[in-house]
């Protein structure tokens, strides 16, 4: 079985001596059934000809940011969007310290800021220079962005040092890479998200929300296009952009939440309710701003609020209902009331986070949760939302699967 077949990948070549290896790499990716495109920097020309990576690849390589002809053939961020996965191998200690820092300044460090698509580096050098800690720190920074590392391995290097920073052999980095893209788990598949908060309004100037960024729901939603799905993300208000490839619908309040995912949800496979929904709203929303009254000099206004629509529980009620995982942020006893939440809302899953605890949860870029099914829990060490965003999307697949069978 071919495990790449028609994933589209983009490997970048940088100057280090296992450049080498990277000729065989191309043709192993292929044998697995991926069509595979090379970008070469300048360094790594030094070591290997494009014209070898050309006659490989079956296709033009690509070489400088500023080449008109190669920008009208195929243009950088062109590349970008077409890759599934952008793989840099070998990637050299100097090409990780420039990624790490947003630098683009050529057509890899480019297309690598440009592209959506997973990243995978494969580090090369030499012992020393992995082990020193600026490396270490770079290799940190790219990793909490949900870049992956595959090696470096360990042993004798071609200067003679012995240690850690040789590159993988090709073998290593195809299974690596297979194992990044665990096939397109939810192709043909499609997906419908809530995200962020709601706006309940009190007058035309003022409302009722939370603290929610979207960050986490964001996250699923290009998970799951990762993984091949189709995907609409409800989304409250948010200051947080998407891949033009998703399906983006813009609301406010809880009711028009409810409304849009009612007329979305008939054709989905799996809805996930990411949203921090406000379980009340102002029983009616004044027409006008609402005036502190001089005359009566009131110290309180009474807010009368009525409840909202449970939207996660009322996909789960459907006759023919999607896979349905909702999300339960706790401040205590997170794993008790989330699975109590579970049976009472008719969910398949649910996912616990503990809100109380310090950098995770709300408003931050980290997240770590536990996933409770009928027979399941399973919990995620503290990770990026975007690294944990994956490894849920997965487990969401696999129990969509056992669901069916
Ligand atoms: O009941 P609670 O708000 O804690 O439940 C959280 C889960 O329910 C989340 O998945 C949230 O998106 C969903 N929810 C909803 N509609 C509501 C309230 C919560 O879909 N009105």
């Amino acid at each position: 079985m071919q495990r790449l077949a028609n994933k589209r990948i983009v490997l970048g070549i940088t100057g280090g001596v296992a450049a080498y290896k990277s000729a065989d790499l191309v043709r192993r990716l292929q044998d697995q059934g991926a069509e595979v495109r090379v970008v070469m920097t300048r360094g790594s020309q030094q070591f290997i000809t494009p014209l070898t990576l050309q006659a490989l690849s079956g296709n033009p390589v690509s070489t400088d940011l500023l080449d008109p002809a190669a920008e009208a053939a195929m243009g950088h961020i062109e590349l970008a969007r077409w890759a599934d996965l952008v793989m840099v191998a070998p990637a050299t200690a100097d090409f990780m310290a420039r990624l790490a820092h947003g630098h683009a300044g050529d057509l890899l460090t480019t297309l690598c800021l440009a592209t959506e698509a997973r990243l995978v580096l494969a580090p090369a050098m030499n012992q020393a220079m992995w082990r020193n800690p600026a490396t270490q720190r770079n290799r940190e920074l790219l990793g909490e962005r949900g870049v992956e590392l595959l090696g470096p391995g360990d042993g004798v290097q071609a200067c003679g040092d012995m240690g850690p920073g040789r590159m993988l052999e090709v073998v290593d980095l195809v299974d690596g890479v297979c194992g990044l893209l665990p096939s397109l788990l939810l192709a043909g598949k499609r997906v419908l998200i809530t995200a962020g908060p709601t706006r309940e309004a009190l007058d035309p100037v003022r409302y009722l929300s939370n603290h929610s960024s979207g960050k986490m729901g964001y996250a699923l939603a290009e998970a799951a296009r990762q993984a091949g799905a189709e995907v609409v993300v409800v989304s409250g208000p948010v200051s947080l952009g998407c891949a033009t490839a998703i399906r983006r619908i813009d609301v406010d309040s809880a009711l028009s939440m409810y409304d849009a995912v009612h007329r979305e949800v008939a054709d989905a496979d799996l809805f996930i309710a990411c949203a921090a929904v406000a379980d009340y709203r102002p029983a009616t929303v004044q027409p006008h701003k609402i005036k502190k009254d001089a005359a009566v000099q009131e110290d309180s206004l009474q807010l009368s609020l009525v409840r909202n629509p449970d939207i996660v529980a009322s996909v789960a009620a459907l006759a023919a209902r999607p896979f349905v995982v909702g999300f339960a942020a706790e401040t205590r006893d997170v794993v008790g009331y989330a699975a109590d939440k579970r049976v009472r809302k008719g969910l398949d899953l649910i996912v616990a986070n503990d809100v109380a605890a310090q950098g995770i949860g709300f408003n931050s870029d980290e997240n770590a949760v536990t996933v409770l099914g009928k027979g399941l829990e399973q919990s995620f060490a503290q990770a990026s939302k975007s690294v944990l965003a994956r490894s849920l999307i997965e487990l969401f697949a696999r129990q969509m699967g056992s669901n069916q069978n």
